[in-house]
């Protein structure tokens, strides 16, 4: 969490920082800050809330300088007060920091400094570092780098930090571990940051810093890459950018998440062009391709994710196990990777992510690849830290997912995840050729019936505005679409702030039924394909115990229509594809019920789009 912004050339460095920071500003919002050196001195301006109140507040100090450094937080360490908002001084003011991630044994650290006359403003296990390199470079007499890589090897956790020394003046050193770091390359200029949404307007080159890689990053010079190990040299490997800045701007949206629930038409689309030959009756998936018999002779496929992408993963259960038949095991990244799970050489893991960032799945990756299995990434962002980190992968393709809700990141987490099933229930020989085809044909008309399901925007804003007021909702599905329900809920919840939870719709009368009354709406998918009888009667039972209905439903169904007290139609479609429909109205329902409730859709309370921390 927390995005992180530097400039080092010959432009202004405030509005580059500042804009900058706005973009980054999904990976945390308590608090913000911002330095410049203006040739003579720094300038450092910081405060809690978010980058558009520090633009004001920065009006105190001069925003001159073509040198700064920049920092939007998630807070982890202290609360988020001005004091313990980034950049932090040194204790001598020589030396100011921006960090993501978090410093593990700061305490002890800052025990030791404390014994040596250091004293601390904050809170922050950040202000120790930096006090840390700043005692380091004074007791073993060296430069900013050294000192930086010295002291690095002396600390515990995860880290993308950003350091200036007023005393070397020319450069800005950055270090790596856990935490994502990209330098952007420019004519006589360089840009540091989180992701390279800062700087793509003004170079589409980059360098992305491994783990346990630093930089030293001197105005005139090439980027010197080091090992933090042993200070071994590094080289860096300059990757052209395919992003534009339309992709990452509102485009005339109100919200970022708006805009992504539109776009899920054309990011499906992305995600299967070149992909899914339908006419041919074929699949590329290079992925899968090269690693067809590691996933046929596989034992079982375990799914690790967190939030939305584990819902997607459980999608992805139901769809391997009933089109290819593999056996599969979905599991939250926090948890597997914690509890010694019985996992080989004869595994595969599929790892899902739309930053390919998030730290608990990070870690089941790493656990699964000691214990031998084959892991596969199914990430959103190119280069990121889980599609390095995986044997193989494929990319979702979704474009830019700005909004901390995610939205068009599951739907095309699901359409990538269908495409592999399909290709290995094909070569498996599970499916004939006529049903095979038919998967292929139907799939090519989802993006179409995406778009027919945001028809009915209009009457979801209408039911959202009858409903905006309730503080608890149910969400019931069965099958494939019980993981919809349970990501309707989350979405509700995580951008409105009212209580909702999703549950198989037969688990009903294990508990959750005491909880329906007159005042309790009850989201019930009920399409015709998939146990559509059963959850009618579900429908029935929340009737009788007077709740209200809102049921998503088949194109021109009669039956739900009678029993509920509003309905919202999708297009049909085969049973396992429903969700890429299903899930639609349930985006758009919770997006207008948050904006009447006057929530922050973009960026909700307490949340971060980037999970780096565990
Ligand atoms: O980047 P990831 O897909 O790994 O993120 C996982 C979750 O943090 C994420 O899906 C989260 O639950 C979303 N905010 C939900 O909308």
């Amino acid at each position: 969490m927390c995005g992180i912004v530097g400039y080092i050339g010959h432009r202004e460095a405030f509005p580059i920082v500042i804009k900058g920071l706005q973009r980054l500003e999904y990976r945390g919002y308590d608090s913000a800050g911002i330095a410049l050196f203006d040739g003579n001195q720094i300038n450092l301006s910081k405060t809690k809330g978010k980058v558009e109140d520090l633009k004001n507040k920065a009006k105190e100090i001069s925003q001159a300088g073509s040198i700064g450094i920049g920092h939007t937080r998630w807070a982890t360490h202290g609360v988020p007060n001005d004091v313990n908002s980034h950049p932090h001084y040194s204790n001598s003011g020589n030396l100011v920091i921006i960090h993501n991630g978090i410093i593990e044994n700061y305490e002890s650290i800052k025990q030791e400094l404390t014994k040596r006359g250091y004293t601390f403003q904050s809170d922050t296990d950040t202000e120790v570092l930096i006090n840390l390199i700043e005692e380091v470079k004074k007791t073993e007499d060296v430069k900013l780098g050294k000192a930086v890589q010295i002291a690095l090897n002396q600390v515990v956790g995860a880290y993308a930090i950003a350091v200036f020394d007023k005393e070397k003046p020319d450069e800005i050193v950055v270090a790596k571990l856990g935490s994502p770091l990209a330098i952007g390359i420019g004519e006589e200029e360089f840009f540091i940051a989180s992701d390279a949404s800062p700087f793509i307007e003004f170079t589409n080159n980059a360098v992305y810093l491994e783990d346990e890689e630093m930089a030293i990053i001197r105005l005139g010079k090439e980027i010197k890459l080091r090992k933090i190990k042993d200070d071994a040299v590094a080289y860096p490997r300059i990757l052209e950018l395919q992003m534009n800045l339309e992709e990452i701007e509102k485009g005339g949206y109100d919200h970022f998440m708006l805009k992504e629930i539109y776009e899920q038409p054309r990011a499906i689309k992305d995600t299967y062009r070149g992909r899914l030959l339908a006419e041919q009756g074929l699949i590329r998936m290079a992925g899968i391709d090269l690693n067809m018999e590691k996933f046929l002779n596989a034992n079982k496929i375990i799914i690790v994710a967190c939030g939305t992408s584990w819902h997607a993963g459980l999608v992805a259960e139901y769809i391997f196990e009933d089109l290819a038949r593999i056996p599969v095991e979905v599991e939250y990244a926090s948890e597997f990777r914690y509890r010694n799970p019985v996992i080989t050489d004869k595994d595969v893991l599929i790892a899902i992510s739309q930053s390919g960032e998030t730290a608990d799945t990070l870690a089941a990756i790493k656990l699964a690849k000691e214990k031998g299995a084959f892991v596969f990434g199914v990430c959103n962002v190119v280069g990121s830290s889980i599609a390095r980190e995986t044997d193989a992968g494929a990319y979702t393709h979704a474009g830019p997912e700005i909004g901390v809700a995610s939205t068009k990141a599951f739907t095309t987490q699901i359409t990538v995840l269908t495409l592999m099933a399909l290709k290995l229930a094909k070569t498996k020989g599970v499916f004939s050729e006529t049903k095979y085809r038919e998967y292929l044909s139907e799939l090519e008309t989802i993006p179409s019936k995406v778009e027919k399901s945001l028809e009915s925007n209009t009457l979801i804003e209408i039911i959202a505005d009858v409903y905006k007021d309730s503080t608890n909702c149910l969400y019931l599905g069965r099958g494939y679409n019980f993981p919809v329900a349970l990501e309707g809920a989350l979405k509700l919840k995580e951008i409105s702030y009212i209580h909702a939870e999703g549950y198989p719709a037969a688990e009903m009368k294990h508990g959750p039924i005491a909880l329906i009354d007159e005042q309790m709406p009850v989201f019930v998918i009920a399409t015709k394909k998939g146990h559509y009888e059963k959850v009618v009667s579900n429908i029935q039972e929340i009737k009788s115990r007077k709740g209200k209905i809102i049921a998503i439903v088949t194109e021109g169904d009669e039956q739900v229509k009678d029993l509920a007290d509003h309905v919202i139609e999708v297009p049909e479609t085969l049973e396992s594809l429903t969700p890429l429909l299903t899930t639609i109205p349930l985006q758009l329902i919770s997006y207008h019920i948050a904006v009447m409730r006057g929530c922050n859709v973009d960026q909700p309370r307490n949340l971060a789009k980037s999970v780096t921390v565990e």
